[in-house]
């Protein structure tokens, strides 16, 4: 609930408080952001600090120190002692002054860049004392029932004059210092979202500078007590919803204070604002919790899945590429397809290779038209084979990109990102299109809509395999906010023109994995690396910050591709359930027991799925050997462990579930084994599990090396 009183602005979340005053300068002060607190004493939270030295205060008022301010969104050359939220200049002047002018509530509209519906909204604007016509709008949206804040920023220019802006965050959240840690998920292809600790002294600058949301650092991250663990603590989670670079700051003021700072990368950004123009920055999501990691990142995942990622029905579909990689052709994947309908699959997905000309990674992105000496009776035959069969048809695209040995390139050079002298950067021997052209986002478009509309497409992958280099001449990193409004209105059109088409987000695996594309793709593809020991690391990390089923997990073979490792199948399997399931596997050339085994697997992850879709995920363990997660869907749920190694002698870490009703008997099952206990009890000593004892008979689990369990709990 938002409540406008006085000069007060409190956004009341089920469980939170976030207090903003407006002063009697104009300024706005962050009072507060945590658990609740009492409208009766906000008045009390009036920070002041009075002759604090060397800082500034207000000619007729020496108890207004800015340094003892948390601001909540701060501008340079104001006397404020962190770094700014935003810089605005022009050709005359280099600063502006904002003052507070008025506050409204208004329903959200569409923006340029993605905006999460519903919510209640108010908006804080101010005006610049220095220009007159300029304004700046601080947007929040409230999701009371989900303890989720978001927030934006827009910033209109009504002036004769056009601005700058040297950058402009989503957010800033000052907060008081305490002894607090951030963690960020980085990682690189592969192995992309792993949870770091980075204790917070001084400053942390993390982000993205390739152009995309990266592998190498997700837009999410968290700031939090040092002793937060996943279930105690004061915890905050932000995410951005962007696809392009991204900035993350973190630091300590010497007044006590911590001032975080998420939005659009700043290094090397320079956007003009014309005349009569104006510019929207990304949505930037918070949540807190005094709960611990668990319930803030279990909020996340709740918003991200309820409010900004599309719900669809996924079918479980088997993909072309570790099976063939780019040999395939019509008759190879009729055989594929009627392997996969005898053992199950809903679709088959033809990955990379398909459109003419393309046999290596060298050549052809552009020219997505049917290579018809791979498919003598065109795409649409093999679609209508599918369809025969009831089966949906997916299919491989990288709409983005051109490859220069093609007749697009040919045909359109200037298309292609390119700086005219300097040396040449090609990621996987293709080029980035100039989207920001309109006749390039037309062409895409047409190639999207092809695959749909003529090849006849339920399904689409959206890839996107290399990182951006060159810009246009006279720009600097703002080109990739351009380019991604530009992209952001292709994906608006293509799902709003074909809503039943599924999207799967693709980044040479989890490059892209964020709530800008998400908000137009029911699921992302996590990983390139499905061996099950990397993946269970990689969906962990995801599980911060995004819903399961928003995650597409293939069971794939052994040894595994990316890692060369052999794992066995249920560890394969298991993983590959906490999330969308799907496969690439090459099933017309294994064994009869692995068809049955895959077989099973399906049936018995069709059962699991609607838990899956709506489950949240906690992470249960600490303890580095492990990983167990609990899958909670209310009364029913699963426990997932994998034990990465297997020690002599050892018994398996006490896994205690959360969120049960202690009243309750629950029934729990895996294997063989099936036993029913209390609520209570699951809490309070754990699930009560037999003895690993390898090579053991009765009564014993046998967890080798890399190998999962996965037990069903349903309350009875
Ligand atoms: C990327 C994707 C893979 C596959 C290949 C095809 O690497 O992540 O899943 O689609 O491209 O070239």
């Amino acid at each position: 609930m938002i409540t406008i009183t006085n000069d007060f602005v409190h956004l009341a979340t089920k469980n939170n408080s976030y207090l903003l005053h407006i002063n009697k300068y104009g300024d706005l002060e962050n009072l507060h952001y945590g658990c609740k607190i009492n409208s009766a004493d906000f008045h009390l939270l009036l920070r002041r600090r009075s002759f604090i030295v060397n800082t500034l205060f207000a000619k007729d008022d020496m108890t207004y120190c800015i340094d003892g301010i948390n601001f909540e969104y701060s501008f340079p050359f104001r006397g404020d002692s962190g770094s700014c939220a935003c810089h605005v200049a022009d050709d005359e002047c280099g600063m502006a002054d904002f003052v507070v002018s008025k506050v409204f509530k208004a329903p959200q509209t569409e923006q340029d860049m993605p905006v999460p519906s519903g919510g209640e909204s108010v908006c804080i604007e101010l005006a610049d004392k220095i220009r007159d016509g300029l304004t700046l709008q601080l947007w929040y949206v409230v999701y009371e029932e989900l303890d989720v804040i978001c927030r934006y920023v827009k910033i209109i220019n009504k002036t004769e004059m056009d601005v700058k802006l040297s950058k402009v965050m989503s957010a800033q959240y000052d907060m008081p210092k305490g002894d607090k840690k951030a963690v960020i998920f980085d990682g690189a292809w592969g192995r992309e979202r792993a949870k770091k600790v980075v204790p917070i002294i001084g400053a942390i600058a993390a982000g993205s500078f390739s152009g995309m949301s990266s592998a190498e650092c997700s837009p999410f991250f968290m700031v939090e007590d040092a002793s937060a663990t996943q279930c105690s603590g004061n915890v905050y989670c932000f995410n951005l919803m962007y696809s392009g670079s991204h900035e993350i700051s973190v630091e300590c003021t010497p007044y006590d204070s911590i001032r975080v700072l998420h939005g659009v990368q700043s290094d090397a950004f320079n956007y003009v604002v014309n005349s009569g123009e104006s510019f929207v920055t990304p949505v930037s999501v918070s949540t807190f919790s005094d709960k611990g990691e668990g319930t803030a990142s279990v909020n996340m995942q709740k918003f991200a899945g309820d409010i900004v990622i599309p719900k669809k029905h996924i079918p479980i579909m088997l993909n072309s590429w570790e099976s063939v990689y780019f040999d395939l052709n019509e008759a190879k994947l009729q055989e594929f397809a009627a392997k996969a309908k005898s053992l199950g699959f809903d679709g088959v997905v033809v990955d990379d290779g398909w459109f003419i000309g393309r046999d290596d990674d060298t050549t052809s992105l552009g020219d997505w038209f049917e290579d018809r000496r791979k498919f003598p009776h065109g795409i649409k035959a093999y679609a209508d084979y599918l369809h025969s069969m009831d089966m949906a048809f997916g299919i491989w695209i990288e709409p983005e990109m051109v490859s220069e040995r093609s007749q697009l390139y040919k045909a359109h050079p200037d298309w292609a990102l390119k700086c005219k002298n300097a040396r040449e950067i090609v990621g996987r021997n293709q080029l980035i299109l100039d989207l920001t052209k309109p006749e390039v986002a037309d062409y895409v478009y047409e190639a999207l809509q092809r695959l749909v509309t003529e090849y006849g497409a339920d399904y689409i992958k959206w890839d996107f395999n290399r990182r951006f280099a060159d810009v246009p001449r006279g720009e600097g990193s703002e080109y990739f906010y351009k380019y991604y409004r530009a992209l952001y209105q292709i994906l608006r059109k293509f799902t709003a023109n074909y809503p039943d088409v599924i999207l799967e987000n693709c980044a040479s695996g989890g490059g892209r994995f964020d709530l800008g594309m998400m908000s137009y793709a029911p699921i992302g593809w996590v990983s390139d690396n499905t061996d099950p020991l990397s993946r269970a690391e990689i969906q962990q990390g995801t599980s911060y910050g995004f819903p399961i089923r928003a995650m597409l997990n293939h069971i794939s073979a052994s040894p595994s591709h990316q890692t060369k490792r052999a794992t066995n199948f249920d560890a394969r399997k298991n993983t590959a359930f906490i999330g969308s399931f799907g496969a690439q596997y090459d099933v017309t050339k294994i064994s009869d027991s692995e068809c049955e085994q895959i077989k099973n697997a399906i049936c018995e992850y069709k059962a699991l799925q609607p838990i899956i879709q709506n489950a949240s995920l906690y992470r249960l363990s600490d303890n580095e050997n492990y990983v167990v997660w609990q899958v909670d869907s209310g009364d029913v749920g699963l426990v997932y462990i994998m034990q990465k190694r297997f020690y002599t002698v050892s018994s398996l870490p006490g896994i205690r579930l959360i969120h049960l009703d202690e009243n309750a008997t629950y029934m729990l099952q895996f294997d063989n084994f099936k036993f029913e206990a209390s609520g209570l009890t699951l809490q309070n000593y754990g699930v009560p599990l037999p003895m690993n004892y390898q090579g053991c008979g009765d009564g014993a689990i046998n967890l080798t090396d890399m190998s999962t369990i996965l037990i069903k709990f349903q309350k009875i």
